[in-house]
């Protein structure tokens, strides 16, 4: 059973904005409490605008009692020049989505979402080794998830991006990091995918349109998503009734939550 929360309870935290349809405060406790450590250690939703985060980042210095936080939009990349350490993933990938205060009060950010996201495809049963792959998104999920696509030996990986400068750099990173693999920012024609992954917010509004063309979805055997609200996204929607297979934002965020707490200090 799990303990109240007391003068030793530790404080872990989300912050982001917006907050409200946020999932992880829901999955963290629930993680804790089934670990029976809920009340050991508690997470709390802060709602932090863009504006307010300097300000939030040097106060968690001071709570000694903050083990750590998960970070998402929109201060993925802002926080990033606002700690004290970053692991290489977090440099390589320039963006941060969990830090941790050590004892003496410094900051230390690491990124889960590339490791997540590829967690939660194999244990769909999907394959990331060898696969042609092809994803939307050159922000901070895109980019971790491209390096962990290379790091879990993908054959190719072709980048877009709206801001077609943004996809070049990041592919021109992964080339320099993996040379081996074939990186593209324009989606040749003939080619097919094994996995097309949305690494945009498109979808969480109900008059965005589709990431990926129809000839691209109709090319791609497997639809995956980093959108979590709503949990199936037109892009799923469509794919699904074209018989394609699709994989959900949700097993991204599960396959994080446990290497999240880790990094935290959760034993
Ligand atoms: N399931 C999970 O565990 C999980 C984890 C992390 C993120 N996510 C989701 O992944 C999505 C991306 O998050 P992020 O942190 O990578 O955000 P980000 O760093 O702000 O990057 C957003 C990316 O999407 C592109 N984009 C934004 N609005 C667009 C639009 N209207 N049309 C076309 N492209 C657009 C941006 O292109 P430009 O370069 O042109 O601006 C950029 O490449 C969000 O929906 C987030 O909720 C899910």
């Amino acid at each position: 059973m799990s303990s109240p929360i007391t003068g030793n309870t530790r404080i872990l935290a989300l912050i982001a904005d917006p907050i409200v349809k946020a999932r992880t405060p829901g999955m963290a406790n629930a993680l804790l409490e089934q670990r029976q450590l809920l009340g050991k250690f508690v997470l709390l939703p802060m709602h932090v605008s863009a504006q307010g985060i300097i300000p939030v980042v040097d106060a968690l210095r001071q709570i000694k009692n903050f083990s750590g936080a998960v970070v998402s939009m929109p201060h993925k990349s802002a926080i990033v020049e606002l700690i004290d350490e970053l692991t290489l993933e977090a440099r390589l990938v320039g963006a941060v989505n969990v830090i941790r205060r050590n004892a003496d009060g410094r900051l230390v950010g690491t990124i889960l979402d590339g490791e997540g996201f590829v967690t939660g495809l194999l244990s769909a049963g999907h394959r990331v080794s060898a696969a042609g792959c092809l994803l939307a998104g050159a922000g901070g999920a895109a980019s971790a998830i491209a390096f962990a696509l290379a790091k879990h030996g993908c054959a190719s990986l072709c980048i877009t991006n709206r801001t077609h400068a943004r996809a070049e750099a990041l592919a021109s990173r992964i080339q320099l990091a993996f040379p081996h693999i074939s990186i593209s920012t324009e989606p040749d024609p003939s080619q097919n995918f094994d996995i097309a992954i949305n690494a945009t917010p498109l979808g969480m509004q109900p008059n965005d349109e589709l990431p990926f063309s129809s000839a691209l979805i109709d090319r791609s055997t497997l639809l995956a998503e980093c959108v979590i609200a709503p949990e199936m996204t037109p892009l799923l929607e469509f794919a699904a009734s074209k018989g394609k297979l699709v994989h959900t934002g949700v097993p991204m965020l599960a396959g994080q939550m446990r290497l999240m707490l880790d990094f935290m200090g959760v034993e």
